[in-house]
């Protein structure tokens, strides 16, 4: 894709979703998510369309969106898969499910696969520590998961990715 659609998409992306919101600064946090969600990270020419379309100081804009480890500027997977590494899940084997991730999708903490699939990161801690352990795609949050299981949920992923 070249910049100038590259540019064109997420002028469009970001226009939905400032139309979904008021134009106003308590927006931003809702604005940011919406715009990753849909284009999988946060682009620079986003960022100065949403500062622009909230009336927020771009500074404010970049320190938001940098400071949130959701929020990522570089491009992303289409899936972000968040393998929790807190006390519970590791306690439960959260290491095996991390490793084990990582290997079948060849990719390491923090990175994107190849085909730009997914995302991985792991992070501190789901909030859902009695399913432990726990890793969420997307919004979806996925408990008890043992490594045989991974291939299933993955699948899922795959699946209709060649849909
Ligand atoms: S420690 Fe994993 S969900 Fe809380």
């Amino acid at each position: 894709m070249n910049n100038y659609s590259e540019n064109a998409r997420v002028n469009s992306a970001v226009t939905g979703v400032l139309g979904r919101y008021p134009d106003e600064p308590a927006s931003l946090i809702g604005v940011l998510q919406d715009v990753q969600e849909e284009l999988h990270y946060l682009p620079r020419v986003a960022l100065e369309q949403i500062a622009h379309g909230l009336s927020v100081p771009r500074n404010q804009v970049y320190h938001v969106a940098t400071f949130f480890k959701a929020f990522s500027l570089t491009p992303r997977g289409r899936h972000t898969i968040h393998i929790c590494c807190g006390t519970a899940c590791h306690l439960k084997g959260a290491g095996m499910i991390a490793e084990a991730i990582q290997s079948t999708l060849k990719t390491g903490d923090g990175e994107t696969t190849e085909d730009g699939s997914f995302t991985v990161q792991t992070v501190r801690c789901l909030g859902c520590c009695s399913l432990a352990p726990a890793i969420m795609i997307d919004r979806e949050v996925y408990g008890e998961v043992v490594p045989r299981a991974l291939r299933r949920i993955l699948g899922k992923y795959w699946e209709a990715e060649s849909a």
